[in-house]
């Protein structure tokens, strides 16, 4: 067993949690990384499309700029949206330099398509399998260089102590055992909260931990009504969701519904590469109007040897769910897909809490605002990872840390009277009651019986018990937060206010009451 002090402490092993320990590891600082799965369990291994960055020729960070902050529907924090633009270029070198191979054509990194994006910037490697290839990169380094990793080691506790995170409690599920270990700095790179959702692409330790974490040892949380629906996933029974990446429309795909019509040009001028929010709602009413659980996507005038080399791990996929792209129409329908909220911090990765960082998903530093624009996220897991690092050991402060909200909410004592909630009662939930469409007696209803069950979870035990708290935590704060925002903005759909409006230009931030903890 590792000693129990060290100066930083990672919680979670994808793209952020990794990258931010090499980094600080490179500094000299002794790193523990705990992660509640196999190291390679994180939404990482599962990123498809690629990451964005402004390297083409014609290309520009300000244009990349411009890009995302249409996209964030009048949200987005635009200082730090500069950072993650400007500061792209750096970060893949840094990827490269681990040992990340993109793809590239004669000599050129190539670059993809992405839906919202003036021009080619994603790179990608091994075709679909972008975050396959960092992951597994950054994990070899990692063990290479011997940082220390605890796997199947949950967090569940941030020790404060006047005002200052001091150690990070855990969960040793082979040992069944709870420990604490003591750390001068804690960075939360836990993921994102998608298995709020019956429908997600995301992977099972998506469960917002971070976010229940940070909320519950008193860090402010904000932008939590934003969740990010993919148009384009393949729901099928008794097979995992998959998600048919957007790149797939990037290189020509339409969208059809079940009556054989193309609809997105009746939705948006931009048809099928429109903003995801707008392409997901446009498939959820087609669904709607044709009785059906499913729109169909087709790239059928590509033939296999193209699809298997462009989509070599989407085109096997479909055909072992009995689908040849190269002939057949997919059958895909929206899936909840990426957290946009998450814990407050500022540019250099800090929360309201002192010695306590985000990165990754599990943060929310502004930079998507109301909608992400696609491969932004892998992006920005990088560059607030990397200025993380510069923060804890690359000289000093050079930001105040982020002062307390003076209006921050918090969440409603609980109510009683119901029995506790199956994790399928809750994610069912939150899909009909706080989806891709909401309303007002919908999401109230929601706030009433997520508030109850809060009474009556009973305390963790095990793995399973600490995720559904985490995800009722979650579920908690994005239904009062959906419910709060009278208005319809990027990825929040308010069926009974479907027009932004300006007074609502602004944040929401959650800061548990004190003496803590959401019940
Ligand atoms: P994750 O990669 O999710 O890692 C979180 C880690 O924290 C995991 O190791 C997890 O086990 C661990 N963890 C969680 N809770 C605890 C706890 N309590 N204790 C210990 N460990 C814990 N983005 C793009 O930019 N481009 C894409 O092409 C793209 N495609 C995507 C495709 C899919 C199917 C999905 C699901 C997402 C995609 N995204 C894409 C989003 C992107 O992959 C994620 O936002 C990004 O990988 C998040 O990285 P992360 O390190 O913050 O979190
Ligand atoms: C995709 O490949 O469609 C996902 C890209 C993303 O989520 O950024």
């Amino acid at each position: 067993m590792p000693d129990g002090a060290y100066d930083l402490v990672v919680i979670g092993s994808g793209i952020a949690g990794l990258y931010a320990a090499l980094q600080a590891h490179e500094h000299g600082a002794s790193v523990l990384i705990v992660t509640k799965g196999a190291i390679d369990e994180a939404s990482t291994r599962h990123a498809q499309g690629g990451i964005a960055a402004a390297l083409g020729p014609g290309d520009s960070p300000e244009a990349h700029l411009r890009d995302t902050i249409t996209a964030g529907a009048g949200l987005v924090d635009e200082e730090a949206a500069r950072i993650l633009c400007f500061e792209a270029a750096p970060r893949v070198a840094d990827l490269v330099r681990y040992g990340v191979r993109f793809d590239a054509t004669d000599g050129e990194v190539a670059l993809g398509r992405e839906a919202a994006h003036s021009a080619a910037r994603i790179l990608h490697a091994g075709g679909d399998t972008t975050g396959l290839e960092i992951e597994l990169s950054l994990s070899a380094l990692a063990r290479r260089e011997g940082v220390t990793i605890l796997e199947q080691t949950l967090a569940d506790r941030i020790v404060v102590a006047d005002g200052r995170a001091v150690a990070v409690g855990v969960y040793d599920a082979p040992a069944n055992a709870r420990r604490d270990y003591e750390a001068t700095n804690v960075v939360l790179a836990t993921g994102g909260a998608g298995r709020m959702y019956r429908t997600t692409t995301n992977p099972e330790v998506s469960t917002g931990d971070g976010v229940a974490l940070a909320y519950a040892c008193g860090a402010e949380v904000m932008d939590m009504e934003f969740t990010q629906f993919h148009p384009t996933a393949l729901v099928l029974p008794n097979l995992p969701v998959f998600l048919i990446s957007e790149a797939v429309r990037g290189e020509g795909a339409l969208l059809y519904n079940t009556r054989g019509e193309r609809f997105m040009p009746r939705y948006d001028e931009r048809a099928e590469l429109a903003p995801r929010d707008v392409v997901a709602r446009s498939a959820h009413r087609e669904m709607l109007e044709t009785g059906s659980d499913h729109v169909l996507l087709d790239i059928t005038d590509r033939d296999a040897a193209w699809l298997a080399a462009r989509f070599p791990q989407i085109y096997r996929t479909c055909l072992e769910a009995g689908i040849d792209m190269a002939t057949d129409r997919v059958p895909v329908s929206p899936a909840a897909h990426y957290t946009m909220g998450g814990v407050r911090t500022n540019t250099w990765g800090e929360t309201t809490v002192r010695g306590l960082f985000a990165v990754g998903e599990v943060a929310c530093t502004g930079v998507h605002g109301a909608n992400r624009l696609a491969s932004n996220s892998l992006l920005e897991t990088v560059v607030f990872a990397h200025r993380t690092v510069e923060r804890l050991y690359g000289g000093g402060a050079p930001e105040p840390a982020p002062e307390p909200t003076a209006d921050a909410i918090a969440l409603p004592a609980p109510r009683n009277g119901v029995p506790p909630p199956t994790p399928r009662e809750l994610t069912e939930l939150m899909w009909e009651q706080v989806g891709i469409v909401r309303e007002r007696g919908a999401l109230a209803a929601a706030v009433d019986r997520l508030t109850r069950w809060a009474t009556v979870l009973p305390p963790p035990g095990d793995r399973a018990g600490y995720e559904l708290r985490s995800l009722l935590t979650c579920a908690r704060l994005a239904a009062d937060a959906a419910l709060r925002r009278e208005e319809s903005r990027g990825a929040h759909y308010r069926a009974d206010f479907p027009q932004p409006r300006e007074e609502w230009r602004r944040r929401l931030v959650y800061r548990a009451a004190e003496g803590g903890g959401v019940g």
